[in-house]
């Protein structure tokens, strides 16, 4: 697909870990301020690919553009500040266990900006109780917080520095069904609250039905390859067999 307001480009994206070819020529444009998901069986390079889009693997051959600029164009330097661009929300929230729950929010607030220490608390205040996290739970340990909670507080902390583009790695993997919903939900309206301000979400997940209610746009990886990539009311209708066959599991 082509789009006339692409976040993520990616051209001829070949990655090869010693002589296993990971990702095989893979071409992609992920447009801005839209929720695209990657779908895929396990092994079939969803979470390679991610990490390519935050540079944290390099290619073996191809380009990742991302907002405009090349990743193979910048320092190790260049390249960790061009991170602040992104907020991510991975299977386990890796929350500080040390750090309360608005100690956490405040962290990248604290490290990455100049805001005075007030600010920064009414900041980090408001972005839990924007996830839905009540002033009674601020200052717990995560320890302290359901895996729901812990989720909340981990999507906060991403959204701290009101990052371009949110990526999702199997944000639900390993929750209770009411909290699978809970999460799911406030994905969409995480990534709606943010629309004005053009925000992109990426999300890789096995929930299926989950991602078919609240995706824009769906790609199907298979082998290192994206073998389907439509919107989500077209995607539904696929004929390939890999698509019906992961759909219908
Ligand atoms: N650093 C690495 N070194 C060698 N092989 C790797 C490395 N990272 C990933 N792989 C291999 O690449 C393949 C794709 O892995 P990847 O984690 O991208 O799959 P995935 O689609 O995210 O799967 P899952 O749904 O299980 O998370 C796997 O066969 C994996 O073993
Ligand atoms: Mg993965």
């Amino acid at each position: 697909m082509q789009f006339d307001d692409v976040a993520i480009s990616i051209k001829s994206l070949t990655k090869s870990f010693g002589e296993h070819t990971i990702l095989d020529n893979l071409n992609i444009e992920i447009p801005r301020n839209k929720i695209t998901s990657l779908l895929g069986f396990s092994g079939a390079g969803k979470s390679t690919l991610l990490k390519h889009i935050l540079g944290l693997l390099s290619p073996t051959s191809g380009t990742v553009n991302v907002l405009g600029s090349d990743l193979a164009d910048m320092s190790p330097i260049q390249l960790r500040e061009f991170r602040r661009n992104f907020g991510m929300l991975f299977q386990y929230a890796a929350l500080f266990d040390s750090l309360s729950a608005k100690g956490n929010v405040a962290f990248p607030l604290c490290e990455f900006t100049d805001m005075t220490e007030h600010k920064i608390q009414n900041k980090a205040a408001e972005l839990l109780l924007s996830v839905g996290i009540k002033e009674v739970s601020f200052d717990k340990l995560p320890s302290e917080l359901s895996g729901g909670m812990r989720k909340r507080v981990g999507l906060a902390r991403g959204l701290a520095l009101s990052p371009a583009i949110m990526l999702f790695d199997e944000p639900t993997t390993g929750l209770d069904p009411i909290t699978t919903r809970m999460v799911n939900d406030l994905i969409v309206e995480t990534s709606i609250k943010n629309k004005d301000r053009g925000m992109t979400s990426v999300i890789i997940s096995h929930d299926i039905k989950a991602t078919l209610e609240i995706s824009d746009f769906i790609a199907f990886l298979d082998h290192g390859n994206i073998v389907e990539y439509l919107p989500v009311n077209e995607f539904v209708k696929s004929k390939n067999p890999l698509v019906l066959e992961f759909i219908n599991l």
